[in-house]
């Protein structure tokens, strides 16, 4: 495969059954050096507020930040489909929904957007999309939410609560979402939505048997300060540059070996 990817790329790659590797990168170095490697799809975070401005969480980015790196992340790269986050409070209505990402794209030369949650958002996937906007939506362990959360655990891990989470993923998928990640859900009830999901379904702490992985490229690299998931993997410990480090992740997702 060459050229850059787009999300018809990742759906022939889950037909085929092949994996897809996923980071998140926040500037241009990371951003080529994550292309270079093999990387398919290259996720601008709002775990930037942790990682690249020291925040203790993400709801304090805003879309001018989002957009900044969103920009730098695209000009490092040459193959790998980017999705930029849209940030905390960004996407409330369908209109401020709209002008939020129109300036992902047009100023963050985004590719797709990624929004967290379901619920009165379904109406603003399908008017993204509507728009021309691809989506990607994100369940599970919601970060955005963490104050309402109260702390960072394992979500779905009750009858009730995975019913919904599968029940919101189908929703996405029919308003027109093109991707979802699944952060932080038993790895089960990853493997059920991954199953019943026509859409390429990327995990993060959700188990081995999503159609690909993602991970805080910080963490990947062990630069990450503060809190570290239990579910991340340091691939520098055997690796002796951050090139190798990043194709071990790829090859270890290509693989099954990681998670
Ligand atoms: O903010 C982020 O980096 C993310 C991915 C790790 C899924 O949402």
């Amino acid at each position: 495969m060459s050229g850059q990817l787009s999300h018809i790329d990742l759906l022939d790659m889950k037909n085929r059954g092949e994996k897809i590797a996923c980071l998140t990168a926040y500037d241009a170095s990371f951003s080529a050096i994550l292309d270079n490697a093999g990387v398919d799809l290259i996720m601008v975070g709002d775990s930037l507020g942790s990682v690249i401005q020291g925040n203790p969480n993400t709801v304090h980015v805003t879309l001018e930040n989002m957009a900044y790196h969103s920009r730098c992340v695209a000009l490092g790269r040459q193959r790998a489909l980017l999705v930029t986050d849209m940030p905390f409070m960004s996407y409330t209505t369908v209109e401020q929904a709209l002008s939020s990402a129109t300036r992902l794209m047009q100023q963050g030369y985004s590719q797709m957007v990624k929004l967290e949650g379901a619920g009165h958002r379904i109406d603003i996937v399908k008017s993204l999309v509507d728009h021309g906007i691809p989506v990607c939506g994100h369940l599970g362990l919601l970060p955005q939410s963490i104050h309402q959360l109260g702390r960072y655990a394992k979500q779905g891990k009750d009858q009730d609560s995975a019913r919904t989470i599968i029940d919101d993923a189908i929703a996405l998928q029919q308003a027109g979402a093109a991707l979802l990640v699944l952060e932080c859900i038993p790895s089960e009830l990853a493997q059920t939505i991954t199953e019943q999901l026509s859409i390429p379904v990327i995990g993060i702490g959700a188990g081995v048997d999503c159609d690909g992985q993602v991970l805080v490229l910080y963490d990947v690299l062990g630069i990450s300060k503060g809190y570290i998931p239990a579910f991340s993997r340091n691939f520098m410990t055997t690796s002796d540059s951050i090139q190798s480090a990043v194709e071990s992740y790829v090859q270890a997702v290509k693989d099954r070996q990681f998670p």
